[in-house]
């Protein structure tokens, strides 16, 4: 019966959100109370907390578990906030609890690698701002502490991939711009304040060797880890050392956009606008991101929605930011563009499966995860959506934990 009504319920939201951005018919609200619903369905279908959503296969209709120490496993409890935030719904906030738990496990281990960022700012980061927690927050506080232990002074950035360290020396990738909220946000809630400057030194390293001339970014930066000194830029996820990567654009606009958010340097917000502006310029007709704008197989390449995802939360941040009113609504109203395409019936799953978004790349130089749907473009859909409402609603303020 429920699986009905869902059915029944994305016939009428795909009939009202087929519409131009503009015309009355489109509305994120009915988006996102069919993405409550979707995600209540599949709390139904969870029940070992310790496992946690992260892609589905091509063809079936269930998410695949990963545990918790994968890189992804905060966004599922992420999403579970982001929708409870929006409904009210006390059912789905027991869900979050739930799954933001296990992760604690995160905070008071030694470091695997950057990704502790996203896995407990998705998860206890939304769960403290909503709740005030404090239990959240010594977590939090404890996962910064963490996530700091990887940073090499010489080279002035954090270490992404302890594991590569043999293969590229010192790694920093455009993905650990994102962890840095975590460490800014600790600073100013009583933790070290030496965190706030590790966060700073490595979002202005990231600046000097990740960003290049042409706007966009290198995936990854490798330096001597004695030294510190830098070695070269090249890709790890992309089509090539030059190309770009659409996924790690959007890390870099959303993560130097907070960056100048927390540190007021304008450096930083100038970069995070440049990135916008050279991957606005260069989307396809569509909309939506090829998963590298530089793949020679384009247009028969595979779509990244999750990177359509984090844009729009990006630039919602920008557009925070910026005090050009004309800029302003150009972030704005580009956001707008990517959330009203992921509703619409080209990449909202619908009744295809449990996840709310089709068509993201994860890894596509490993054959992995192609043209399938994933968690965190889930998340940042969410996310979007919620950014959208709040500016509706003349609320500028973040989405995310101060
Ligand atoms: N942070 C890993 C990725 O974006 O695929």
């Amino acid at each position: 019966m429920a699986r009905l009504f869902l059915f029944l319920s994305f016939f009428v939201l795909i009939a009202c959100s087929s519409g131009k951005k503009g015309d009355s018919v489109f509305n994120p609200a009915k988006t996102l109370d069919l993405s409550v619903l979707k995600t209540k369905q599949t709390i139904k279908g969870l029940t070992v907390a310790d496992s946690f959503p992260r892609n589905i296969t091509k063809g079936k209709k269930d998410w695949n578990l990963v545990g918790v120490r994968d890189w992804c496993s905060g966004f599922w409890p992420g999403v579970l906030w982001y929708t409870y935030e929006y409904s009210g719904d006390e059912t789905i906030k027991a869900a979050a609890e739930k799954f933001t738990l296990p992760l604690k496990v995160i905070a008071y281990t030694p470091a695997e690698d950057h990704d502790i960022g996203f896995q407990i700012y998705c998860s206890y980061g939304n769960g403290y701002r909503l709740t005030g927690n404090e239990e959240y927050k010594k977590v939090m506080l404890a996962a910064a502490d963490t996530l700091a232990t990887l940073y090499n002074p010489k080279a002035g950035s954090i270490l992404s991939w302890p594991v590569k360290v043999k293969e590229l020396g010192h790694n920093t990738i455009i993905d650990n711009m994102m962890n840095l909220e975590l460490l800014f946000w600790a600073a100013k809630n009583g933790g070290d304040k030496k965190l706030y400057d590790i966060a700073v030194r490595h979002a202005e390293v990231t600046m000097k060797y990740i960003v290049r001339p042409d706007n966009a970014v290198y995936h990854l930066a490798r330096f001597n880890k004695k030294t510190g000194e830098f070695i070269k830029g090249q890709t790890h996820q992309g089509f090539a050392d030059q190309s770009m990567w659409s996924r790690g654009q959007t890390w870099g606009i959303y993560g130097f956009a907070v960056a100048y958010r927390e540190s007021k340097n304008e450096a930083f917000l100038n970069t995070s606008i440049k990135l916008a502006e050279h991957f606005l310029n260069r989307l396809p007709e569509d909309g939506i991101p090829y998963w590298d704008f530089d793949d020679p197989k384009i247009p028969n390449s595979p779509k990244d929605a999750s990177a359509a995802g984090v844009a729009a939360c990006g630039l919602l941040e920008l557009a925070t930011l910026v005090e050009d009113e004309k800029l302003k609504e150009k972030f704005i109203s580009a956001a707008e563009n990517f959330v009203q395409k992921l509703a619409s019936k080209d990449y909202f799953s619908g009744d295809t499966n449990q996840a709310l978004l089709l068509h993201s790349t994860g890894h596509y130089p490993k054959n992995s995860e192609i043209d399938v749907p994933i968690i965190y473009a889930d998340y940042y859909f969410m996310e979007a959506m919620l950014r959208l409402k709040k500016i509706e609603k003349g609320e500028m303020a973040v989405v995310n934990a101060k």
